[in-house]
């Protein structure tokens, strides 16, 4: 597998992974460190493996598109991320950092609910169907987790707010409530309310899949501006190919649970090695 940062296989006991594996604890947003890794990673759901010894890396700055069939573990992945599930096997490391163990006396163990919410606020996400909150008007929908989750004053958080509306072209809007707005609209709301944490890492599911035609072309230009013009690290599972071409520095294909290629976009959509890209690619370009 050619990606970026080379993972190697991990540890295939979860309960107890080899901690002598761990990265480095220092953490740094310097271009080039790895930011995101999956060693071994193995998330089943009953009898069914939906990922299967999954290792990748991402590295800071770098933008990783995921890309395969319905069903094939994408969403799963960032999931993980959200810690909205836990893996049966191997070990996820955020910015050096364990995201699914906590290291004690040189073992991997379980983690706390602090250490989890430490290393979460590295990762944003938006989803495919904004989840704004409804009774919020546009600019408390942004202000909000940075007042209550980072402790920022109100004034403070307001200002950020404003700069991220601005970013996303909603300034005129800040008073509205979601149902106010359209379905793109929304999703941008969405998108700088992510952005609001700053988080290290932005996780994007299908952002524009669940939006009318016309209004998916301004959510991507809003994505591909932030992707150009800031350092913000991404992991993005879109079926809007030409978007991927753009912002891409790799793309992963996968297929049930396992990447089945990687490489350069160019490499990915003009020259897929494998026959799987390639009938995937047929059913989406
Ligand atoms: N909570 C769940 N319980 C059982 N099966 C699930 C659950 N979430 C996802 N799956 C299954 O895991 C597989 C991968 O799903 P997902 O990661 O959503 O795929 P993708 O995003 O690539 O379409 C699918 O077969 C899906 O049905
Ligand atoms: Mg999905």
């Amino acid at each position: 597998m050619k990606n970026d940062g080379s993972a190697t296989a991990g540890d295939t006991d979860a309960t107890a992974p080899a901690a002598s594996s761990a990265p480095s604890e220092s953490s740094s947003r310097a271009a080039g460190k790895e930011l995101v890794r999956f060693d071994n990673v193995t998330k089943r759901f009953g009898d069914v493996t939906v990922l299967d010894q999954l290792d990748f890396c991402v590295d800071t700055g770098k933008h990783v598109t995921l890309i395969g069939p319905s069903g094939s573990g994408k969403t799963t992945i960032l999931r993980l991320l959200m810690t909205l599930l836990t893996p049966e096997e191997g070990t996820i490391t955020v910015d050096g950092q364990y995201l699914t163990h906590e290291e004690r006396n040189g073992k991997l163990v379980k983690p706390s609910d602090k250490h989890v919410r430490e290393v979460r606020k590295k990762i944003g996400m938006v989803f495919q169907h904004f989840n704004l909150f409804p009774n919020m008007r546009v600019l408390r929908n942004v202000m909000e987790a940075p007042v209550h989750v980072l402790g920022l004053s109100k004034d403070e958080a307001e200002q950020r707010a404003k700069e991220l509306i601005e970013l996303v072209g909603l300034s005129e809007h800040l008073d509205k409530y979601p149902s106010q707005l359209s379905g793109g609209q929304q999703q941008r709301v969405a998108i700088a309310r992510a952005l609001a944490m700053r988080p290290q890492v932005l996780l994007l599911d299908e952002v524009t899949s669940a939006l009318d035609p016309e209004l998916v072309a301004g959510v991507l230009d809003v994505l591909r501006d932030i992707a150009l013009s800031t350092d913000i690290t991404m992991l993005v599972v879109t079926h809007e190919m030409s978007f991927a071409r753009d912002i891409s520095d790799s793309v992963l294909m996968f297929d049930k649970g396992k990447i089945v290629e990687s490489g350069s976009p160019d490499k990915i959509f003009s020259e897929p090695e494998h026959d799987r890209t390639k009938e995937f690619l047929a059913t989406v370009l």
